[in-house]
């Protein structure tokens, strides 16, 4: 070893979050509901240890693409004040032999050198994918090692935030979703008015507009996610261009070119909600999908979903 390497350790895969709820639009039923389940109970463990009420485990947001899962994710390190380590599975999967495992460890080892802090496993279900797919004995071992760091969660390892997100939260492997690992499930829906507008706010930033209203452009949006938003900004943004480069005269955004826009995408949380609709019908025996239930039951909801 060269003798001015220092440390024989491997980079800090931590991330400080700046990030707050404060800059996450809308959402306040989300936002409250983590605060209860996550936030209160790690920054006052005494009062849940008075009660007996024992704060372990992992939490699972799932949802639609695009509507704030990982965005939330980040808040709640950040509202925490606790260093961020995101699990990619791309970061994890390996072509190579055991290093899929090794690079949990890693992770889990690094998150708890620097407790308290949060671990997010992103897109958990292609772990399950992974389990499946040719690589089944890695996907296999991946789980088993996963398992592994998260049965620590609730004891030796106190201290850390166990989140992960899914967009197909019934594809995670069934093992991963025990009592004591994310067991804890919080539906993450399509973003509320507010949302959609503090997205569109963000994504006009810095551009220059005239007479845009954005309160009525997130009333017109329902089941929009942030993806679909900002698609929506940039086509009218093209159009605003295209103008530009045909009339030689350089325009503000107009509310016209964004009502345009809108008509023109589709809102991509329908086809999820479609689906979710399918899984909670045959499989919501154990209720263990309540909210989606409760949120597809809701009438504009049901309005868009069935047409009626
Ligand atoms: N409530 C919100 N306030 C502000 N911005 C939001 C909000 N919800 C989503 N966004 C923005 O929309 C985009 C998508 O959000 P995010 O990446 O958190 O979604 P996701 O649920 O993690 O999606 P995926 O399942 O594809 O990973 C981001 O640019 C994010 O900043
Ligand atoms: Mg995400």
């Amino acid at each position: 070893m060269a003798l001015d390497a220092g440390p024989d350790t491997a980079p800090s895969l931590a991330e400080e979050v700046g990030l707050t709820f404060a800059e996450v639009g809308g959402m306040d039923d989300v936002k409250k509901l983590l605060h209860r389940m996550i936030i209160l109970p790690f920054v006052r463990p005494e009062l849940y240890a008075k009660y007996n009420r024992s704060a372990g485990g992992g939490v699972l947001l799932y949802g639609p693409p695009g509507c704030g899962k990982t965005l939330l994710a980040r808040a709640i390190a950040g509202e925490c004040g606790l260093p961020f380590f995101s699990v990619g599975i791309d970061d994890v999967v390996s072509p190579f032999q055991g290093q899929a495992e090794l690079n949990v460890s890693e992770i889990f080892a690094q998150a708890r050198d620097l407790r308290p802090a949060v671990v997010f496993i992103d897109e958990i279900d292609a772990i399950g994918y992974a389990r499946q797919r040719a690589q089944g004995e890695m996907g296999r071992r991946l789980t088993n090692a996963l398992l592994q760091e998260l049965d620590g969660v609730g004891r030796s390892t106190e201290g850390l935030l166990v989140l992960a997100a899914s967009n197909a939260p019934w594809d995670v492997d069934s093992a991963l979703l025990r009592p004591g690992r994310f067991d804890r499930r919080v539906f993450v829906p399509p973003p509320d008015e507010a949302a959609r507008e503090a997205i569109l706010d963000v994504r006009l930033r810095g551009v220059e507009t005239s007479g845009v209203d954005l309160r009525t452009l997130a009333r017109a949006t329902e089941l929009f996610t942030g993806a679909d938003l900002r698609a929506t900004v940039e086509r009218a943004l093209d159009e605003v261009i295209e103008t530009v480069l045909d009339t030689g005269e350089e325009i503000p955004v107009g509310q016209q070119h964004l009502t345009a826009a809108l008509a023109q995408v589709t809102p991509s949380a329908l086809d999820w909600l479609a689906r979710a609709r399918d899984y909670v019908e045959f499989s919501n025996a154990s209720g263990q999908w309540a909210d989606v239930e409760s949120y597809l039951g809701q009438r504009a909801v049901r309005r868009r979903l069935t047409g009626r």
